[in-house]
């Protein structure tokens, strides 16, 4: 690498870096958002004098949340909408958005019926609204916490232009099998990370004040356990003990309470038998008593009508009585609260003060986003037309994107590309694909406006140096493309293959029984890698694929994931080295289905896996991930040195400290994500054989050292012991530092209080 070359790098490096710096350092990051609750008297005083005035037909009313015809998210729509909301029985519309029909909408609520209660406006702002981000599984590969709230900030920002106030975000669920096509939707299998990154997204929409008209109210999703549906088959029944619900599941819908979010959803799935939408333990219990949330809870969509297969209740009428007596404030789309509500408080079936404690956090909520002041707030033409795919955002979606990417392999240093190369072959059915690049979840995206990898690589080479060629499908047993393809690469210098799934093929209903790359883009790019050109195998693909195949032939693979508006781009800036990759995955890639579940904080068991007979393995694979989870490459190296404890035993209100020295021995500034696991060697219960405890995201220069320091107290020790109380236990503990789950230095203290 030239001189000029790599000092074009940097400074490249540097710009992308300087807008990630700028931008998280922006007014936008304030302090923890404020908790819903009842300390501000002056809202729960009209709260008051509202429910006085309000029959039950109206308070039922606001219990109800419809979808327009703008979007379809679910299984069923309801053309009366605006009569319902005229009706005075709509408390809230989603899929609803711009200043126009928000206003149109709204004014029905606050001009026609006789409280004029202003409506809420929901939608998935899941990753961008319209400047779409990387998918949210992307997202978490850059273990960068500003980020990622940034990313929300101007989410919000977007949203709010046009009207909303509500998104259904973030997704909690924590997620370890890829067949699951809303493992794209997380923060993939670990409880901790998933935790941290719930807080940034909560923290990313709300703001410090959700009465600003650039915030809006976040909802904790799918409450709870919904990642652990059987066979990874979407719906489907979820088994777990309270052990695991409440160790595994549970712990970032709790970090999103603290946080201050304002609502939650429940999850379409039973949980021990009751399905979450009529589950008092998980609603009442859980949520409402023991963590005192004081938001409301809505269904997700038609969940209520859904516990009559689920076969629960009989009919809609019983299903709408043990939503609400369970602790259901808001019912998404299925109508049942407006067609039986009032009937079963007549009947007794439903205690009149509970409907007025759901009426009561629905109204708090909507007093907090200031609607009573001002219910047109949200409907600035000015925003709308200034703020949308504003530049900083497109460029901050680019750079974000390229920090999501991952580099699996990269043999012999094929990456980076050189920008002298002189041509170039870009093959794949997805290097040209625009609808693919912002993947599922994409609400109100315009895939029209996103950058295609074949664009991205043109805008950084004349585009007389390169070529494109489709090769195949994403899907099906075509082959007729193969011929043109290799022709091309033969007459190339080196390949760029993008291949993967559609963005179809994850988000909801998108389950897999098959983890393969799809079709024949395995055989495509075995003609290619037998060309002997050097081939780049770039994946676009919303879960953990198995690339068993392409990591022992393909000399060069990058995970891209579903990138977003500026995909091209950003895959453009990592494979020319214009930005060193440095995403790190949060979920295991297995070697085969077969192996699945699979993640890296696994219990030991009695008969630890090994290479001994009576031992815990499969006879036919390596008995690891092809991928662990925290791994990732970059294009320099990083070595890891004299790792210390600052004391060998811990002692109640101590911290003791670990350190270890990290330094960039490569020719390429880069990040590295330090990780620090911990694993307690004997518990009151068995325990996972590590569990990520904390992370340092660090950028050194070729050459520099960081020596990275992490606290240990005894809280970073606690779990549910055997009486299902959180605490942390006397006894030996071997903390391990270093680049990915499976690559770490050791050290050990003991705990004693
Ligand atoms: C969908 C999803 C949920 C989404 C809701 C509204 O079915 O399960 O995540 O927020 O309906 O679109």
């Amino acid at each position: 690498m030239d001189a000029s070359f790599t000092k074009n790098i940097l400074t490249m490096n540097k710009k992308i870096l300087l807008i990630l710096l700028a931008l998280s350092m922006s007014s936008f990051h304030q302090v923890a958002a404020q908790k819903i609750n009842d300390d501000n008297t002056a809202i729960e005083s009209k709260i008051d004098a509202l429910l006085q005035q309000m029959t039950l037909e109206e308070k039922i009313g606001q219990m109800t949340l419809y979808t327009s015809d703008w979007d379809v998210t679910g299984p069923t729509m309801r053309s009366g909408y605006r009569k319902d909301i005229e009706a005075g029985k709509v408390g809230a519309i989603f899929n609803a958005y711009s200043v126009d029909y928000v206003r149109e909408l709204q004014s029905i609520a606050v001009e026609n019926t006789r409280l004029k209660i202003p409506l809420m406006f929901g939608y998935d702002v899941i990753h961008g609204h319209r400047t779409i981000f990387p998918m949210p599984l992307a997202q978490a590969a850059t273990w960068n916490m500003e980020a990622i709230e940034h990313s929300e900030r101007i989410a919000a920002t977007e949203a709010t232009a046009e009207g909303l106030n509500w998104t259904f975000t973030p997704m909690v669920d924590v997620a370890r099998d890829p067949r699951w096509g809303r493992i794209m939707e997380g923060a993939g299998e670990d409880t901790y990370l998933t935790s941290r990154i719930a807080v940034a997204r909560v923290k990313g929409f709300q703001g410090d004040n959700l009465a600003a008209d650039n915030t809006m109210v976040a909802c904790a999703k799918h409450y709870a356990a919904y990642g652990a549906a059987l066979a990874g088959r979407d719906y489907n029944t979820v088994d777990v003990s309270d052990r695991v619900l409440r160790e595994t599941y549970l712990p970032p819908f709790k970090a999103c309470v603290d946080a201050g979010v304002g609502t939650f959803m429940t999850s379409f799935n039973e949980v021990d038998g009751i399905p979450a939408t009529g589950n008092e333990y998980l609603l009442r219990e859980i949520l409402k008593k023991e963590w005192d949330f004081d938001g409301f809870v809505v269904t997700d969509y038609t969940s209520i009508a859904e516990m009559v297969p689920h076969g629960i209740v009989a009919d809609n009428k019983e299903a709408g009585e043990l939503a609400v007596n369970a602790g259901v404030d808001m019912d998404m789309q299925s109508g049942i609260f407006n067609d039986y509500l009032a009937q079963s408080v007549k009947e007794g079936k439903v205690k009149i003060s509970d409907i007025d404690d759901a009426v009561r956090r629905i109204l708090r909520i909507k007093m907090m986003l200031g609607l009573f002041d001002d219910p047109y707030k949200y409907c600035d033409k000015q925003r709308q037309d200034t703020l949308i795919y504003h530049p900083e955002h497109l460029a901050f979606a680019r750079a974000f994107a390229a920090e999501s990417m991952i580099l699996l392999k990269n043999q012999n240093q094929t990456l980076p590309l050189s920008k002298q190369t002189s041509t170039i072959a870009v093959i794949g059915p997805l290097a040209d694909s625009k609808k693919d690049m912002i993947g599922a979840w994409s609400a109100a995206g315009d895939f029209n406006k996103s950058v295609t990898v074949l664009e991205g690589i043109k805008a950084k080479l004349p585009t007389q140096r390169v070529v494109f060629a489709r090769g195949c499908e994403v899907d099906g047993d075509d082959r007729s493309g193969f011929d043109e393809a290799v022709t091309l690469a033969r007459r190339s210098d080196a390949v760029v293959l993008v291949i993967g799934e559609t963005k179809e093929m994850s988000g909801e209903a998108a389950s897999r029984s098959e983890i393969t790359v799809p079709g024949v883009q395995q055989q495509l790019a075995e003609a290619l890698i037998a060309t002997g050109k050097p081939v780049v195998v770039v994946l676009m693909n919303g879960r953990p694929l198995d690339l068993s195949w392409l990591d022992a032939h393909a000399p060069a693979i990058l995970e891209a994931w579903f990138p977003g508006t500026q995909a091209g781009h950003a895959v453009a800036d990592v494979l020319f080295g214009d930005y060193n990759p440095s995403g790190k995955l949060t979920v295991s890639f297995p070697r085969n289905l077969g192996q699945v579940p699979i993640f890296y904080n696994n219990k030991n068991t009695g008969r630890p896996m090994s290479a001994d007979k009576y031992t815990s393995k499969y006879l036919d694979v390596a008995n690891t991930p092809l991928y662990p989870f925290g791994y990732g490459l970059s294009y320099t190296t990083f070595q890891y040195d004299n790792l210390k404890i600052s004391s060998p035993t811990l002692t109640n209100n101590q911290k003791i400290e670990v350190s270890v020295e990290v330094t960039n021995t490569g020719k390429m500034a880069g990040h590295e994500v330090v990780q620090l696991y911990v694993r307690d060697l004997v518990g009151s219960v068995t325990r996972p054989v590590k569990e990520l405890k904390d992370f340092r995201k660090i950028y050194l220069e070729p050459g520099a050292q960081s020596v990275v320091t992490f606290g240990i107290t005894p809280a970073t020790l606690r779990f549910l012991t055997r009486d299902m109380q959180w605490a942390a236990e006397p006894g030996e503990f071997e903390v391990f530092v270093g680049t990915d789950s499976g690559t770490t230095q050791s050290v050990r203290f003991s705990y004693s209080p």
